[in-house]
């Protein structure tokens, strides 16, 4: 089942599905207690893909004139920071039980490493860009969109699929 929120964004969505891919399987292969190799390529192809997913939406938003860039891409960093603390703390996760301690924290923070950020800023840039499209309404306060503050988030997930 893919959970992967939906932004509304499909080219984002798209990159989203792979990274989140990437972090849930990192945390299958904690989970399923396999070796420390499998599970550092694991994290090792989701920085990958994380790193190339933030360039690109950067990238569109420069090219957009987002005024929210810079607090996004402070994000971005610090996202990627929180990826090489995991993986700084794999070997010690690996050659732990699976029940609890550092092999459950490092699975639980990979669960939701991304979500966040992607439910807030992802979605208050995609609405954004909506509210400024040919057509649409311009009464909205388009600050709040690109603030990605809770209440003025594009409403629910959509698309999600079974
Ligand atoms: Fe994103
Ligand atoms: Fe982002």
């Amino acid at each position: 089942m893919d959970s992967t929120p939906s932004t509304e964004h499909a080219l984002m969505d798209g990159e989203h599905r792979a990274v989140l891919h990437w972090a849930e399987e990192a945390a299958r292969r904690l989970l399923r207690a396999r070796p420390f190799e499998d599970c550092a390529y694991a994290i090792d192809v989701l920085t990958h893909l994380a790193r190339s997913h933030f360039a690109h939406e950067e990238t569109e938003m420069h090219t957009m004139g987002y005024p929210g860039v810079s607090a996004h891409i402070l994000d971005h960093r610090k996202l990627l920071d929180e990826l090489a603390r995991l993986r700084a703390c794999l070997a010690a996760a690996c050659g732990s039980v699976s029940g609890r301690g550092p092999r459950r924290a490092l699975v639980e923070r990979l669960s939701a490493w991304m979500l966040p950020h992607i439910e807030g800023h992802d979605g208050g840039y995609a609405l954004w860009l909506r509210r400024r499209a040919p057509g649409a309404s311009r009464t909205a306060d388009t600050s709040a969109a690109i603030r990605g503050s809770p209440g003025e988030r594009p409403g629910p997930p959509k698309g999600r699929q079974g």
